[in-house]
């Protein structure tokens, strides 16, 4: 049974979260705090320099247990051109490995950084990181949530759309991390959000419930199917069928996933519709080359947001924090 998701009590946060602001599963915003971090990173991305001085003499720890190229890329040179710096730390390299709580370390980085950023397996990690913290804490992908991946998504929507409110998502797929920070994400952006898995690959629940909730007081709705069909999508969006961490499941995860691929002839079904993936992507699994390589393809754009999604978050959650 998964474990439920925390939604944040927006209406009345604790003490503790009064005093900083963390970014764990995207909850932690209202519609328009979201709609006000996106419109931040689309100016930032206009103008850089102007923000180059923003961050000046901040570091933001950044703590990993997976593997990663745009996340930690997009994370260290975002710091940078704030002028502030970032610091790699692999799980295997710091007193983290060798027994030290995730607690003790979240109080003693919380000494030394203005923010930390983590990436690991158990979501639990990252609340247990967050609450022993005093500075901000910033989620860079767990098992359950991939909350910075979806800010570029909306991002990445917003500029080939030109809105959010009232498109349709199409997720064809694994019911993972991504897709639960994409149910949370469309919710409170109002997208219509339609996600298509096979049996035994299902999002949890939970958070199906609450983009539900969430999506219908934005206007919008949520679909749970195994069957594939993208009719009437804006944006169709995959992810690798095997997540980092379930490599002991990939040859059942391939035989299971048959048929869920994005190919040429699906997206033939809506001719409009811009093709996402998070990346990285398995050529000849989740999607064709026809299709990834195709003018359709959003997904070079789409890392190149985490970069700018990145910087508004760090700007939002650091500034003011005392060096
Ligand atoms: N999309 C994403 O998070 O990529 P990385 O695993 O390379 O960070
Ligand atoms: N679902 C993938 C996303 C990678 C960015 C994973 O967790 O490995």
């Amino acid at each position: 049974m998964p474990a439920a998701i925390t939604i944040q009590n927006r209406s009345a946060p604790s003490r503790a979260k009064q005093l900083k602001r963390d970014l764990l599963t995207l909850t932690e915003f209202t519609p328009r705090e979201l709609a006000a971090l996106l419109e931040l990173a689309s100016k930032i991305k206009k103008s850089p320099r102007k923000y180059a001085r923003a961050l000046s003499g901040q570091t933001l720890a950044m703590i990993f247990h997976k593997s990663s190229t745009r996340t930690r890329v997009s994370f260290e040179v975002a710091m940078y051109q704030l002028g502030g710096h970032a610091l790699f730390l692999s799980g295997s390299e710091i007193q983290l490995n060798r027994g030290e709580t995730i607690a003790d370390t979240a109080r003693v980085l919380s000494r030394y950084a203005q923010g930390i950023m983590i990436r690991t397996f158990g979501h639990a990690v990252v609340e247990e990181l967050a609450a022993a913290a005093s500075v901000p804490v910033i989620n860079g992908l767990t098992d359950r949530h991939h909350p910075c991946q979806i800010l570029a998504d909306l991002l990445t929507l917003k500029e080939r759309h030109g809105r959010l409110k009232g498109l349709k998502l199409v997720y064809v797929g694994d019911g993972n991390n991504v897709v639960h920070s994409l149910l949370i994400g469309t919710a409170l952006a109002g997208i219509h959000f339609k996600v298509i898995c096979p049996e035994g690959y299902l999002p949890d629940p939970v958070l199906v419930d609450y983009a539900a909730r969430e999506g219908k007081r934005q206007g919008a709705s949520v679909e749970i199917s195994h069957k594939l069909s993208i009719r009437g999508a804006d944006a169709v969006y995959t992810d690798a069928w095997t997540s980092m961490g379930q490599e002991a499941e990939m040859a059942v995860r391939l035989k299971a996933f048959q048929g869920y691929g994005v190919t040429k002839e699906l997206m033939l079904e809506s001719p409009s519709a811009v093709f996402l993936h998070c990346l990285p992507a398995h050529r000849g699994e989740e999607v064709e080359d026809e299709v990834i390589d195709s003018p359709r393809s959003a997904v070079w754009d789409q890392a190149e947001n985490r970069l700018h999604v990145q910087k508004a978050v760090l700007l939002e959650l650091l500034k003011g924090r005392t060096k």
